[in-house]
């Protein structure tokens, strides 16, 4: 049974009710929290517990018969009673009697108990996976997103806090924050994206003040500053201009190195980014400063709900002259190989569940970590089904991001990353 030593690194609530110094707490690897049987209202199965020491009493209590005896006694045809083999559980009446089919293999052996099913199982998902994608504006409370329940737009300096430390509870210690920036400072050319005072670089500064090992990644495009609505600045024409965005990009990136982020993420799809990106972090002596690139990001509608909490919507037109046709499949192929030799530390798919086999393409490809994006519009379908009573919820979310995993994600970036950390970590909502 794969099992992970509890090593929190913030605050995961640690093994309770034992002696601590003279215990040291297995826990089943998350995954096994994860259990499609179990009722969603059963408790969650009790802590492994692994003794380190123990202080020996000396008292050894004293056997009737040697060992010699009991062997001679089991030769002697006088074995020691013990319970018979159990009778063959009987079939509902009416069960057709038949001849039991000639088979080799039946794979129903290897998952016939929680036990097995424990032991072959070959994914697992954990807290550390996960990627808490954050909504933040200026305000001082925390406004509900109509289209996405449960998620807030959160006030930078209080909400948006408290919530990454909820997050840190459970495990889950990095986070990606996406501004609700006011009209006033939206512009045709999105400079207020590298404003070094803006609410990005703030948020950033606050939270690696008060929490120093926090994982910040951010989102590099200009749709939420942009007038128009786009990822890029929008010629007369309409068309989006791909090289004079991505110089607006670097200074975008380069600010929010600044501050501190630990990933920049081009979230815009335009071409040549990763690269010029790269290029200005080093200049600017950022070199440890990673880069996230959504590689394959195609122009899908599950981003409905995204652009209603940010109020992003493009003001005309789509994003696909941009963002990757959804019926495209060998494209992803010429995305990842530029952003790879541009130097790309992880490659992202999004979304994440309809395009599994974009996840696993790249997965087959590429040498470097793949990040999925679980999307606001899967989110909310999830949420949706779950409210109606169409489905529950917290199963279809486990296995959703478990499936994530299957397909070759490393990390998730998911809505549901504080619920189902706690979810792992065996605690209810
Ligand atoms: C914008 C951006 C979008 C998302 C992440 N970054 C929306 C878009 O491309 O229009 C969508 C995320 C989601 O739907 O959850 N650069």
């Amino acid at each position: 049974m794969a099992s992970t030593i509890v090593n929190a690194p913030c605050t995961v609530p640690s093994v309770k009710g034992f002696e601590t110094q003279n215990y040291v707490g297995l826990r089943p690897i998350s995954s096994l929290w994860f259990n499609p049987g179990r009722t969603s209202t059963s408790r969650p199965r009790p802590l492994f517990v692994v003794r380190a020491c123990e202080r020996f009493d000396g008292s050894v209590k004293k056997a009737e018969m040697s060992i010699e005896e009991c062997e001679a006694a089991v030769v002697a045809g006088n074995a020691p009673e013990a319970p018979p083999v159990p009778p063959k559980p009987a079939a509902p009446a009416g069960t057709p009697v038949i001849q039991s089919l000639q088979l080799t293999r039946r794979p129903r052996r290897n998952r016939k108990s929680p036990v097995l099913r424990a032991s072959f199982q070959e994914t697992s998902i954990s807290p550390a996976n996960f990627v808490y994608p954050l909504f933040i504006h200026e305000g001082q409370e925390d406004t509900p997103i109509g289209a996405m329940p449960g998620c807030y737009r959160l006030g930078w300096r209080h909400g948006l806090v408290e919530e990454v430390a909820k997050a840190r509870d459970v495990g889950v210690n990095s986070i990606v924050l996406f501004p609700k920036v006011p009209d006033a400072l939206k512009s045709p050319t999105g400079d207020e994206a590298y404003n070094d005072n803006g609410l990005v670089p703030r948020t950033i500064r606050l939270l690696k003040d008060k929490f120093p090992d926090l994982v910040i990644y951010t989102d590099v495009a200009l749709d939420p500053y942009s007038s128009d609505g786009h990822d890029g600045i929008v010629r007369e024409d309409g068309v989006i201009m791909n090289d004079e965005t991505v110089h607006q990009l670097c200074k975008q990136a380069v600010s929010q190195a600044r501050a501190g982020a630990d990933f920049v993420s081009p979230s815009d799809m335009m071409d040549g980014r990763v690269g010029a990106i790269r290029a200005a972090l080093d200049s600017e002596g950022f070199n440890h400063v990673s880069i996230m690139s959504y590689t394959a990001k195609y122009a899908s509608s599950f981003y409905g709900p995204f652009r209603e909490a940010l109020d992003s919507n493009p003001r005309f037109g789509d994003k696909k002259t941009y963002q990757m046709n959804p019926a495209n499949y060998r494209e992803a192929l010429v995305e990842a190989h530029e952003d790879e030799a541009e130097g790309a530390d992880i490659l992202l798919v999004k979304p994440g569940l309809p395009y599994l086999d974009i996840i696993k393409l790249l997965r087959n490809q590429s040498p470097l970590p793949i990040a999925a994006y679980q999307v606001s519009g899967e989110y909310s379908m999830i949420k949706a089904g779950g409210v109606l009573k169409m489905i529950d919820e917290e199963r279809v979310m486990m296995e959703s991001l478990m499936c994530l995993r299957r397909a070759g994600a490393d990390i998730i970036l998911t809505y549901f990353a504080l619920q189902a950390a706690r979810c792992l970590c065996g605690e209810k909502k």
